[in-house]
């Protein structure tokens, strides 16, 4: 039952259309905003979904999104797929996906809630396998004390590793990363019942 549900929340139309109806709708830009105009130069969008980014994405030169739900792919290659410099691609993100587009900025958009601890970890870890990664950004899903509307949604997502913020922030610091700013932001402006944590990601070590 929980299974066919959570089939039902992947279909692209309910989750670009039904989704933000319910959680108030959903203003994703100041997660883009975050990358900052340096990163923004080459992004790498890890779990891109629908291809949501390019809609608050300005000034981008090269994008590249990876998704393993070939539906989501087929989707966002209709809606993006012509734009020049932006490539879509069905697979788990591969070392060579990193070195070969050696990305400024990485997305992880409403994914690390659906990977195990060390599956993002690993995912983070080759993130930072890019020479020119100035910041990795990530918006979850989270739990929050005393937010039990918020807490329910969360509890009936797809993605099973829904955690609190102390938790993502840990997986960020364990795969070598600083954590530059990490804030939770309402669904949306008029509506605080539903919150996201956003998190802006450096490498430890800053790259030349
Ligand atoms: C909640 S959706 C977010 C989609 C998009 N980033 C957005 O913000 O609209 C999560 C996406 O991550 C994808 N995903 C989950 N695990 C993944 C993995 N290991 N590698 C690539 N994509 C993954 C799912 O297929 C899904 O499309």
């Amino acid at each position: 039952m929980l299974g066919l549900l959570r089939k039902v929340l992947g279909h692209p139309f309910v989750y670009d259309q039904v989704r933000p109806r319910v959680v108030g709708g959903i203003d994703m830009q100041s997660l883009y905003d975050s990358l900052g105009s340096d990163a923004k130069r080459a992004v790498l969008d890890v779990g891109c979904g629908t291809g949501d980014a390019l809609r608050h994405l300005h000034g981008v030169e090269r994008y590249l999104g990876i998704d393993t739900d070939p539906v989501a792919v087929r989707e966002a290659r209709r809606r993006f797929g012509d734009r020049p410099n932006v490539r879509f691609e069905c697979k788990f993100l591969q070392p060579a996906d990193v070195t070969d587009f050696a990305p400024t900025g990485v997305v992880l958009s409403g994914v690390l809630h659906h990977l195990t601890n060390d599956e993002a970890e690993g995912v983070l870890r080759l993130a930072l396998t890019s020479p020119t990664l100035v910041r990795l950004v990530t918006s979850d899903i989270v739990f929050l004390p005393g937010k039990l509307f918020n807490n329910v949604l969360a509890m009936m997502d797809r993605g099973r590793f829904c955690r609190d913020p102390d938790a993502y922030a840990a997986l960020a610091r364990h795969a070598g990363l600083e954590l530059e700013a990490g804030i939770t932001v309402a669904s949306s402006p008029d509506n605080d019942r539903v919150r996201y944590f956003l998190m802006a990601l450096v490498p430890k070590v800053p790259r030349s």
